[in-house]
């Protein structure tokens, strides 16, 4: 496990976008897996000053969402696909078609689901995949239980992250209260993972995410296990460490 901590927000965005437009550059039909949510934001957009100032092309890459709420019509502004379009993929070259999302609006979840987890075995491995960290421990939608799943799954959201996202929404009520999710199984088979962690109030639990126990209760922590795992951290979410 490599821990990069940073002084401000531009050195982490810089960072991280360093790394997948390395990775891109020397590989340019990589396998890129994606998260939503407002710690990656920055990063997606030094992606995309890369990309406009000719320093790296998406046309030969493949994207995997990691996670869809469901239930939320089309081109609702925060389902996780308008979140993609509007911060990566409406700005550089990929191909829609590559990009991949599950659905949260099919008619059958499970199946949905069980089409997904085929996409991803064809694809054989993700060469890097984004993570952020939820605030009870979770990665994707892997909410902290006795039992964790390793494929994608219908998940129903905790309180505390339907709480937490709230903020996009008008209430909490609005909030979906499911999602379709990759397991950890997927996530832990990736090659490089980039975990992404912003913010005092998320210290303790990057710190016992990495540190503490392993234990399905803390789904992050989980990433412990990982040959290749690269953290940054800004400083306020890394004060625990030294
Ligand atoms: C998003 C995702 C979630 C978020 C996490 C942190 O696709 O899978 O695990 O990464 O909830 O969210 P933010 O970044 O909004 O604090």
């Amino acid at each position: 496990m490599i821990i990069h901590k940073f002084e401000n927000q531009q050195e982490l965005n810089e960072a991280g976008a360093g790394i997948i437009t390395a990775l891109v550059q020397t590989k340019p039909d990589a396998v890129l897996g994606l998260a939503t949510g407002s710690t990656p934001i920055g990063i997606y957009e030094e992606i995309v000053k890369a990309y406009n100032k000719g320093r790296v092309s998406f046309k030969n890459v493949r994207t995997y969402n990691l996670d869809e709420y469901v239930g939320l019509p089309d081109g609702h502004a925060e389902s996780y696909r308008t979140y993609m379009n509007e911060h990566l993929f409406r700005h550089i070259d990929v191909q829609p078609e590559r990009t991949r999302i599950p659905n949260g609006n099919a008619s059958d979840p499970q199946e949905e689901c069980a089409r997904y987890n085929r996409e991803l075995d064809e694809i054989k491995q993700v060469d890097l995949q984004i993570l952020g960290l939820g605030h009870n421990g979770h990665i994707g939608f892997n909410e902290p239980a006795d039992e964790l799943h390793s494929g994608t799954h219908l998940v129903e959201l905790d309180h505390k992250t339907r709480e937490a996202n709230a903020r996009f929404f008008p209430s909490i009520n609005d909030v979906p209260t499911h999602a379709l999710t990759m397991g950890v199984g997927t996530i832990l088979k990736a090659k490089t993972i980039l975990l992404v962690v912003r913010g005092a109030d998320k210290a303790d639990i990057v710190h016992r995410a990495l540190t503490g126990p392993i234990t399905t209760q803390c789904p992050a922590s989980l990433l412990q296990t990982h040959p290749h795992l690269i953290v940054l951290l800004d400083s306020e979410a890394g004060r625990n460490f030294v």
